[in-house]
């Protein structure tokens, strides 16, 4: 039997993995107390459902939207309007939200890449208020992260040199090691890690390989997610069923 990661959900499908992770942050809004409640969001394909959920019938009503703030844990360094940019696919996947102006805080991608990962550092920064991390105060509330089938998470890709950045809160990563392969910018693990809760939706067939091969021990990057809060992985069956 492979071991799944510690504080790993199993769920049906890809639909309720979304629910689920919905959920979570209704209960997470109703129960902060803070004027600002931060969240980082995850790129790819997975989230799309979560976003759609969160913008519909079924969650909008739910979320106290002008109290939420909304970041991005990597994006390709193409314009927002580009198909592969994270933020085109969180736009549209969050469709009708009620998402206010100044709240969804995009990756820049004008400028350079090095622009662009410290341009994002400080907006990280002025949000938090500080320059240091606090490991009594985390930077979000809420991180979303995927796993790629080579085991990236964000876009930390196996052996580049973003993996090692323990000081900067945002990297550039000239070389991405999956498609699209573009420059990327990607938040860094110190980062990703300061959060109340840090949830990992991984779902369908072509995940188990690198669940798998986490499970074995394989020096993977998404091995190194971490939370200073609570870390769950939630999986659906498809992702999980290797054991
Ligand atoms: C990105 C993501 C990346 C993603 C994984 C999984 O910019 O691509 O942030 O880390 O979470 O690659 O992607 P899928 O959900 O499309 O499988």
């Amino acid at each position: 039997m492979i071991p799944l990661p510690n504080n790993a959900e199993i769920f049906p499908d890809g639909e309720s993995v979304a629910r689920a992770a919905a959920d979570r942050l209704v209960t997470l809004c109703a129960e902060s107390k803070q004027e600002r409640i931060a969240i980082c969001l995850s790129g790819g394909s997975t989230p799309k459902r979560l976003y759609a959920l969160l913008g519909g019938p079924d969650y909008v009503g739910a979320l106290p939207w002008d109290r939420l703030h909304w970041f991005f844990g990597d994006d390709r360094f193409v314009p927002w309007t580009d198909e592969a940019s994270n933020m085109h696919m969180a736009r549209a996947a969050f469709g009708d939200a009620p998402i206010p102006e100044g709240h969804l805080h995009g990756i820049p991608t004008d400028g350079t890449l090095d622009s662009a990962a410290s341009a994002y550092a400080e907006t990280l920064k002025g949000f938090y208020g500080a320059d240091e991390l606090d490991p009594a105060r985390p930077l979000f509330d809420l991180v979303l992260l995927g796993i790629g089938e080579d085991g990236h998470t964000a876009s930390l890709f196996p052996g580049k040199p973003a993996l090692a950045e323990r000081q900067a809160w945002v990297a550039p990563v000239p070389e991405a090691g999956l498609a699209p392969f573009v420059p990327r910018v990607t938040l860094t693990f110190p980062a990703l890690a300061s959060s109340r809760q840090l949830l990992v939706l991984v779902t369908g067939a072509g995940k188990r390989d690198p669940l798998v091969r986490i499970a074995k021990g394989e020096d993977l990057p998404a091995r190194y997610i971490s939370s200073i809060g609570n870390l769950t992985w939630l999986l659906d069956r498809a992702a999980a069923d290797f054991g």
